[in-house]
């Protein structure tokens, strides 16, 4: 990734994001300097003028907001076909689960991706990233899940991977092929997690199409067991591991996902008190969902205010899918964690940079502003950071500095 020459940011009212901070602890104007894709160093004051020497490049913020570049750190972004149809059957009363039982749901999706080729996927995934980075995203986790052979699999990662070559982003992948039992294997679940087992996570590690593996732990996804294969076979091939757990139902998969270190939980409205202890001797990250939960006109919300009090890392990320939340926006994220699941937010904004980062095991080099961290920054024409969990549908992204490299005006689409 281009590193670009040394950078100053001056005039940069900074929202550092820094772990141990409470409050915005928002800086009077303050000069970022940058130097190698990391932040070198961060000086306060004003009186940084645009007189450095000619191998310096100067951006003035002109004394707006610089937040770390957001993080979503949970999507599947790369698919084919719409689920329009399903979503007006939904409203009619049909339960997500009951569509996902008749072979609809994820499947309609795996079927329309193992139609699509690699590039295909690609032009259909760049509208919905387009709309991630006009948000301020600098970095996305993307998942498999929609292909459900090795090779649709490995069509959707590399698809994924090829973004980069797009966009001016960071892209993370994520297997999750134990997403839903494929129609050639119904009725042989553990057929199927064998298949995972031994022929797919391998071959994804030897291709390094992905760094961790990830399972939808649920009575329409993977049973307890099953999940806890899958997560051993990572393992045991070095890949860190995630699940979606507890979003329909409780199956104790989070607490699984923290007995192997996992990177996070995601999902967790039906999490109880024994899954919150589990976390909480762990260093897994508890991901909010909350367009899943308002698209799918879900009740229970998850445990908030048991999470602060066992003081859990928070995510905040969007699940960008066609089936339960097609809402390619982070910061709406953002205000939808406040509105629905009464998030600060503070908090909001610290769930999609410093609790976002640590999600992708990237804590300790990304979403936070200091010295030695990427320099992966977003510049905002707001005053106040509640802003950005405020008004939605407004651009508020003044420019995006991606790897220690101001974006191009047409890189912030
Ligand atoms: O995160 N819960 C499972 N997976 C996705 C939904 C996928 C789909 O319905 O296509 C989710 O909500
Ligand atoms: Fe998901």
């Amino acid at each position: 990734m281009d590193k670009g020459s040394p950078l100053k940011l001056i005039n940069a009212r900074i929202v550092s994001m820094i772990s141990g901070d409470d409050g915005y602890a928002l800086s009077q104007p303050s000069c970022i300097h940058i130097q190698d894709g990391k932040i070198h160093s961060i000086q306060a004051g004003s009186q940084f003028e645009n007189n450095s020497a000619d191998d310096v490049e100067v951006y003035d913020c002109q004394g707006n907001l610089v937040t770390p570049g957001l993080i979503d750190c949970h999507t599947h972004l790369i698919y084919a076909g719409s689920r329009a149809q399903e979503f007006e059957k939904r409203l009619k009363g049909v339960p997500y689960q009951e569509i996902a039982k008749q072979g609809g749901g994820i499947l309609s999706t795996v079927a329309a991706t193992r139609s699509a080729c690699e590039d295909e996927l690609v032009e259909l995934a760049l509208p919905r990233l387009d709309g991630l980075i006009r948000s301020g995203v600098t970095s996305v986790e993307i998942k498999s899940g929609y292909g459900l052979t090795l090779d649709d699999e490995i069509k959707m990662l590399k698809a994924a991977h090829q973004l980069e070559q797009y966009r001016d982003i960071r892209v993370t992948t994520t297997l999750l092929a134990a997403h839903a039992l494929p129609p050639e294997f119904a009725g042989k679940p553990n057929q199927y997690i064998d298949y995972v087992c031994d022929v797919i996570i391998p071959k994804v590690v030897e291709l390094e199409l992905a760094t961790s593996v990830d399972v939808f732990c649920e009575s329409i996804g993977f049973d307890i067991e099953q999940t806890e294969r899958v997560f051993q076979a990572a393992t045991n091939h070095g890949l860190k591991v995630k699940g979606h757990t507890e979003q329909l139902s409780n199956l104790d998969g989070t607490a699984l996902t923290a007995r192997y270190n996992g990177l996070s939980a995601d999902h967790i409205e039906y999490l109880n008190e024994e899954g919150i202890k589990a976390l909480a001797d762990s260093e897994t990250v508890a991901t909010l969902l909350p367009g899943a939960f308002y698209f799918l006109k879900e009740t229970k919300k998850p445990p908030i205010e048991l999470l602060r009090h066992y003081k859990i890392p928070m995510a905040v990320a969007s699940d960008l899918n066609p089936g339960t939340s097609p809402f390619a926006d982070l910061t709406m994220m953002m205000n939808m964690a406040c509105t629905l699941f009464g998030l600060t937010p503070e908090e909001a904004l610290r769930g999609v940079t410093q609790h976002a980062a640590k999600a992708l095991g990237e804590g300790d080099s990304r979403g936070q502003i200091k010295s030695d961290f990427d320099a992966d920054l977003v510049v905002w024409n707001v005053s106040h950071p509640a802003e950005l969990s405020y008004a939605q549908g407004i651009n508020k992204v003044e420019a995006r500095v991606l790897n220690g490299k101001v974006c191009s005006p047409a890189a912030n689409v």
